[in-house]
C-alpha cells in the first residue's frame, strides 16, 4: 500500500522505506554504540566493534560466506567494483566483460584499457542474456585473467547464468568478478554455491540498508590489491596496510552506523527472504504482463512470464520516458526512474540509447493494488 501517499516503484535505484529495525540501529550505533571501533578500549568503542562483528557475521550467513573475514565492508557497490577490478587487472591483462554493464564496471574498466588492459565484450540475446558459448569462446581464445558480469541487469532484469558462467572462467584459469547490485536481497545469493570468486553488492538496494555501505566476497585464495591505505586500528609502526582480512581492504573510520542499519536489514532479510522472492516474482510477472498489453508500450528484456529479477522497463510509441516518469509522480504519487539508469550499454542493447526508457522496480513492501494502480496510471497517461 502507499506509504506516506506515494507508491514506491523504484527499488533498483534504492530501497524505500527501510524496516524501521535499520533506523533504530542507526540511532544505536551513533548513541551507546558510538566510540570509533577496534582503535579505542573504553565501553563506546567496545559496543561499536561488537556492532561490527554482529554486522559482518550476519552479513556473511546471509550470502553463505563461511568466514566473515571474507565479506568486506566498502563504501559501496562502485566503490567495491573500483576496488576488485582495479585491484586484480594490470597493463597486459585480459577481461571478458558482458556488453550490458552498468557504468560501476564500464567506467572502471575504460580507465584500465587505457593503462593497456585488454577488454572484449560477450554479446546477449534480445533479452539481455549473455550467451554463453561466445563467453567460452573469448575466454579460451586468450589466457584471460578476469570474467566481470553483473548477477541482474538494473535495466531489463535479465538473470545472468552466473554458475555457468563461473564453470567457463574457472575451466580456463580466470577470476568471475559478479556485480550483485540488483540481485542481492531480490534473488537467493549463496556466494560459494553460485561459484563467485568476488561478489558485490549494494548495501542500500535490495539489502534494505542504508546508503553509504557495500559488501564485497572476496574468495580465501583471491589476491586483490587494497584500493585505500591509512589506519587500520593496529600495527600502526608499519608503512603497510596488514595483510588480514577484513583490516587490508577498511583503511579509516568504519561507518559503523550504516554497517549497523545493514546487519538490522539483512537480520530481517534473513527471516523474510524466501517469501519476499515469490511474492516480488509473483508482481513483476504480473507488471509485465500488464505493462505488455498496453497499447504502444514495449517492455525491454526478458518476454512476459520469463524469469527476470524484479525491474520492468518500458518504451511507449508516443509518451516520452520523461514525461511518463513526471506524470507518474505529479498525478499518481508513483515514484519510478527514467533515463539510461547508470547504464547505456544496457540500453544499446536493448535499442533505447537515444531514447532511455521507464523503469519500474519492485521491492519490499510493494503489493498488488500497488501495481494494479501503476498500470491503470500507465493505462491513462499513455492514452491521452
Ligand atoms: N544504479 C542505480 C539504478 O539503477 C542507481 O537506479
Amino acid at each position: 500500500m502507499p506509504h506516506d501517499g506515494i507508491i514506491y516503484l523504484d527499488h533498483a535505484a534504492t530501497s524505500w522505506p527501510k524496516p524501521p529495525e535499520v533506523l533504530e540501529a542507526i540511532a544505536y550505533a551513533l548513541g551507546p554504540a558510538g566510540g570509533n571501533p577496534n582503535r579505542s578500549a573504553h565501553r563506546l568503542a567496545l559496543a561499536a566493534a561488537r556492532l561490527m562483528l554482529e554486522s559482518r557475521s550476519t552479513v556473511a550467513s546471509f550470502f553463505g560466506v563461511p568466514d566473515a573475514r571474507d565479506l568486506l565492508f566498502v563504501p559501496g557497490c562502485t566503490f567495491g567494483l573500483n576496488m576488485a577490478l582495479k585491484g586484480l587487472l594490470e597493463p597486459g591483462d585480459r577481461a571478458v566483460v558482458s556488453s550490458v554493464e552498468h557504468n560501476a564496471v564500464v567506467r572502471p574498466l575504460a580507465v584500465l584499457e587505457k593503462a593497456g588492459v585488454e577488454v572484449v565484450r560477450i554479446p546477449t540475446d534480445r533479452s539481455g542474456r549473455i550467451d554463453l558459448d561466445a563467453a567460452e569462446a573469448l575466454v579460451a581464445a586468450r589466457p584471460t585473467k578476469a570474467v566481470v558480469c553483473q548477477h541482474a541487469s538494473n535495466v531489463t532484469g535479465a538473470i545472468q547464468p552466473i554458475g555457468d558462467l563461473a564453470d567457463i572462467a574457472h575451466d580456463h584459469g580466470a577470476i568471475l568478478v559478479v556485480d550483485g547490485a540488483q540481485a542481492a536481497g531480490h534473488l537467493k545469493v549463496d556466494v560459494t554455491a553460485l561459484g563467485a570468486d568476488v561478489y558485490v553488492a549494494s548495501g542500500h538496494k535490495g539489502l534494505l540498508g542504508p546508503q553509504g555501505i557495500g559488501v564485497v566476497y572476496l574468495a580465501p585464495v583471491i589476491e586483490v590489491r587494497e584500493l585505500v591505505q591509512g589506519g587500520s586500528g593496529g600495527d600502526s609502526g608499519s608503512l603497510t596496510m596488514p595483510a588480514a582480512r577484513p583490516d587490508r581492504y577498511e583503511a579509516g573510520t568504519p561507518p559503523v552506523p550504516a554497517i549497523a542499519g545493514l546487519g538490522a536489514a539483512v537480520e530481517v532479510l534473513s527471516r523474510e527472504i524466501d517469501a519476499l522472492v515469490v511474492q516480488e516474482q509473483r508482481l513483476v510477472q504480473r507488471l509485465v504482463a500488464g505493462l505488455a498489453a498496453i497499447d504502444g508500450v514495449r517492455v525491454l528484456g526478458p518476454a512476459p512470464g520469463e524469469e527476470r529479477a524484479p525491474v520492468a522497463s518500458i518504451v511507449h510509441a508516443s509518451v516520452e520516458p520523461d514525461r511518463l516518469a513526471y506524470e507518474l509522480d505529479s498525478r499518481y504519487g508513483i515514484a519510478v526512474r527514467a533515463g539510461l539508469h547508470c547504464a547505456p550499454a544496457a540500453h544499446a542493447a536493448a535499442g533505447t540509447l537515444e531514447t532511455g526508457a521507464v523503469r519500474f522496480s519492485i521491492g519490499r513492501g510493494v503489493t498488488e493494488a500497488d501495481v494494479d494502480l501503476a498500470l491503470e496510471a500507465v493505462r491513462e497517461v499513455c492514452s491521452k
